[in-house]
């Protein structure tokens, strides 16, 4: 028996990323436009960045509160505050290593191994991945494409609940497809929840990306603050953090000392004087997000148009987030065809195969990046749609 052999097999067997595959492959072409992956094409803002140079200056180099500092978890009350109308307390916030952190910790609490949790899909692989390395049983509800975009039929969440099943991820705006929940979809959600016992995992990350001229709608519109709902959050996106791996999970505080400690015996805390940039973000960050989410809304206006006069397409307009998920006329192989796009066109796409149940005979690109780039991306992408 080799040493792999004896790697517990849900480590052993983690998928490999779908998105990675293609990105190693392409990743030192000359003049290669990359769109496969989540993230937009601008460095950090130079007031985040400056803040945390600052704080690293005046000697934060030490242990931290595991909680995340509290001029960090005020600000973040305040950023909630702002943005979802009502008032939050700094004891609802712990301060994570990304998005990603805020998700394990989550299903840390809300299951375990040998239980089962639901998910929104085509869907961001990462959630389904950490379940199933935790023992968890990832269970794909799928949602449907419709003249009208994407939806979800919360009957069929309904009937995808079992006596083990435990939580729900909810991830709306949606990467890959940028499904976009209504205050109806999210009640009814929240109904199924509470009638079956069920946490929600809420990944609200996209919610400020919303391309109706405000906010998403989001599960704290409508919730008692007694409902068993963990939202995870970042710094990623909004504020062109992605490489900080900076995040929050937002919980009722009754739920923030064991959170806490989940903290403690991971990472023990995110370092400090990056905390100060997290603050400055959310303190002075506001007018990024508007310029990032009007330039996004433009690139999206773009990528539709090109792709779409080419008459080979199908997709819904993205409503939220950042990405559009579509199909080709005649495209057989979503991975071989990311693969030939790199190579005939230079340009990076992720396969649909690499966001779970209902990915496949998709494609996925990241329209986040200076207009001309994007203009240029998708004609190389529509010559290669024609030429097939
Ligand atoms: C839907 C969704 N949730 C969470 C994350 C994780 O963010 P982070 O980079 O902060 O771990 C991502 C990143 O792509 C995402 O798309």
């Amino acid at each position: 028996m080799s040493l792999i052999d004896m790697v517990r097999a849900e480590a052993r067997l983690a998928p490999v990323s779908g998105i990675e595959a293609v990105a190693n492959y392409g990743r030192d072409r000359a003049g290669l436009i990359p769109l496969w992956s989540g993230e937009g094409d601008m460095p950090t803002p130079d007031f985040i960045s400056s803040a945390a140079a600052r704080g690293l200056a005046n000697g934060e180099t030490f242990y931290t509160w595991q909680a995340g500092i509290p001029e960090l978890r005020q600000a973040l009350a305040r950023y909630h505050k702002r943005h979802f109308g009502m008032d939050f307390s700094e004891d609802e916030f712990i301060v994570t290593i990304g998005g990603m952190q805020a998700i394990t910790m989550a299903l840390q609490v809300a299951v375990g191994a040998g239980d089962e949790a639901l998910y929104l899909a085509p869907a961001w692989p990462n959630f389904a991945g950490a379940a199933g390395v935790a023992g968890v049983k990832p269970v794909p509800v799928l949602l449907d494409m419709t003249d009208n975009g994407w939806s979800c039929d919360v009957e069929k969440v309904a009937a995808a609940i079992t006596p083990r099943t435990k939580a729900i991820f909810v991830n709306t705006p949606s990467n890959p497809t940028g499904w976009t929940a209504d205050r109806e979809t999210l009640q009814a959600i929240l109904e199924l929840a509470r009638k079956n016992n069920l946490w929600i995992i809420a990944d609200e990350i996209y919610a400020l990306f919303h391309f109706g001229g405000h906010r998403a709608a989001s599960f704290m519109d409508i919730m008692d603050p007694e409902d068993k709902i963990l939202f995870v959050n970042t710094f990623s996106k909004n504020w062109a953090m992605t490489g900080w791996r900076v995040g929050w999970l937002r919980s009722h505080p009754s739920l923030t000392r064991t959170f806490e400690n989940l903290v403690q015996y991971s990472t023990s805390g995110v370092a400090q004087f990056m905390q100060r940039g997290a603050i400055a973000a959310l303190d002075e960050g506001d007018d990024f997000i508007v310029s990032q989410v009007e330039r996004a809304q433009q690139a999206r206006d773009i990528v539709c148009k090109v792709l779409g006069d080419t008459g080979k397409v199908r997709f819904c307009v993205p409503p939220g987030a950042f990405y559009l998920f579509f199909s080709v006329d005649g495209m057989k192989d979503a991975e071989a065809a990311a693969f030939d796009i790199v190579d005939m066109a230079a340009v990076g796409v992720a396969p649909g195969t690499a966001f779970c149940a209902g990915g496949e005979g998709f494609l996925r690109l990241c329209f986040h990046r200076r207009l001309d780039q994007v203009e240029e991306a998708s004609h190389r992408l529509a010559k290669w749609i024609n030429a097939q």
